[in-house]
């Protein structure tokens, strides 16, 4: 899989099944920031990147948790939802993003001066956009391409 381009999914096994195979191009470092609108499939892209990582645990959506650690595989699942960059901030939360780590940020978009932050890490951006019913256009970029 090429990291940049378009993917078509048609269930949310398939969305998984693609994170999933995206977890095998995360070097530790890695920042995936995810967006596009509610129920778009960025949570089901997530559980494929644990999976993939090898976490057995289930991951949940986290809109109302902001930072999920999975220490044991270096792994962050976050979620902007309900944040801007000052509460971003306050919380600490850019401690989360390490260099060790590949850090999964749903809702990115909300504070989208991060994605030119974190200067050391490789970045990557994947978009979801509804089609209809259970169709999902995901778009992986390259920020600054
Ligand atoms: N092709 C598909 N890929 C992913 N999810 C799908 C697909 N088709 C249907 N769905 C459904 O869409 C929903 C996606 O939910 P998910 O929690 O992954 O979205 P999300 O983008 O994380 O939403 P939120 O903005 O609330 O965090 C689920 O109910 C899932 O069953
Ligand atoms: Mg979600």
């Amino acid at each position: 899989m090429n990291i940049s381009g378009i993917r078509l999914t048609n269930s949310p096994l398939e969305t998984s099944r693609l994170g999933k195979k995206f977890s095998r191009y995360l070097k530790p470092g890695a920042v995936v920031f995810l967006t596009g609108g509610l129920g778009s499939g960025k949570t089901t892209f997530v559980k494929g990147i644990a999976r993939g990582l090898g976490i057995k645990k289930a991951v949940t959506s986290s809109s109302f948790i902001l930072a999920r650690e999975y220490p044991e595989k270096n792994f962050c699942h976050m979620d902007l939802y309900r944040i801007n960059k000052k509460q971003f901030m306050d919380a600490g939360l850019q401690e989360y993003v390490s260099e060790k780590g590949i850090t999964a940020i749903e809702w990115s978009e909300k504070i989208r001066a991060l994605w030119g932050d974190f200067r050391r890490n490789k970045k990557y951006i994947v978009n979801f956009k509804i089609l209809k019913d259970n169709r999902r256009k995901i778009i992986y970029y390259v920020p600054g391409d």
